[in-house]
């Protein structure tokens, strides 16, 4: 539905709606990943800026919505940070953040950046599911777009995000708005036709038309899912933004354009703190 959702269905991929656990989520998301990177960057590498912070398509930065608060001295963790603009971007701002993310192409266009530009995201190839640090290591962990919606076991992924940050600390991520799952995945008019209920929680899955192998999926939360999720893991929420479409904003990525950003949210952006 988003992320990946531009990309060509090659080999010819079969989509349903249908239940997926967390091994298979990985399993076909990583290698996705890997696939897509190449012209992921290539394509919104430019919009997202080598040192760039953007929470969505719309194209609303952090430095605009400072969702993260000072991030200055701060330790940051990045979930799903692709090829790292984010976290660069915290990092110019004197934050020491690291990036973590499923696909080892994604993670080569991260050290690409960090040589042209100078400013090196350490990162490392994992699972949001299973964080390979230390508890209380971050002030702050934050996703954009990344790992959230990829993730089955979201309630492991959360209780990960618990252990690893310090009392107090702040956690933020922007998905896929959960309104956008009762349309169609088009920037079109037809993508303003709600088809689908907002409630059914099964995931988007593709599949090889050929061998039925998974690969590619995302998991769809409501908006109270994720109120509760917080709320359950001891957060108490902070924020939720919900980026406006700027009116001289023409960009069309995947299911975001114009056409349907004017009349209903794309992207919402939760943050909440620890209690
Ligand atoms: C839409 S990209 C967003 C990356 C970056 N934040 C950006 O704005 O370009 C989603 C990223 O999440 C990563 N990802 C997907 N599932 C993941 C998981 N379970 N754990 C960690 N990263 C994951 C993908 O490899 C991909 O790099």
């Amino acid at each position: 539905m988003t992320g990946a959702d531009d990309q060509p269905l090659d080999p010819p991929v079969r989509a349903e709606r249908r239940p997926v656990s967390e091994a298979e989520s990985r399993r076909a998301n990583g290698p996705d990943w890997d696939r897509y990177a190449d012209e992921y960057q290539a394509t919104h590498g430019a919009f997202l800026g080598d040192i760039g912070f953007v929470w969505g398509p719309e194209g609303l930065t952090e430095k605009e919505a400072g969702v993260l608060g000072d991030v200055e001295g701060r330790d940051v963790l990045e979930l799903g940070s692709g090829a790292g603009q984010c976290a660069r971007w915290v990092r110019s701002q004197g934050g020491r953040a690291y990036g973590l993310d499923l696909s080892h192409r994604q993670l080569q266009h991260s050290v690409r950046i960090d040589d042209a530009v100078g400013v090196v995201v350490p990162s490392v190839q994992a699972t949001a599911t299973a964080l390979p640090f230390a508890d209380h290591s971050f002030d702050v962990v934050f996703c954009s777009f990344g790992a959230l919606q990829f993730v089955a076991d979201i309630e492991v992924c959360v209780a990960e995000v618990v252990r690893v940050l310090r009392p107090g600390g702040r956690f933020a991520f922007s998905i896929t708005h959960p309104t956008r799952w009762m349309f169609a995945d088009d920037p079109g008019p037809e993508g303003l036709v709600a088809s689908q209920s907002y409630w059914d929680r099964t995931p988007y899955v593709e599949a090889d038309e050929a061998t039925g192998v998974v690969s590619y999926v995302e998991h769809h939360r409501t908006l109270g899912d994720w109120v509760a999720l917080l709320a359950g893991a001891g957060f108490r929420l902070t924020d939720l933004v919900e980026p406006e479409w700027p009116a001289d904003h023409d960009r069309v990525w995947g299911g975001w354009s114009r056409t349907r950003g004017m009349l209903t949210p794309g992207t919402a952006i939760f943050a909440a703190e620890l209690g």
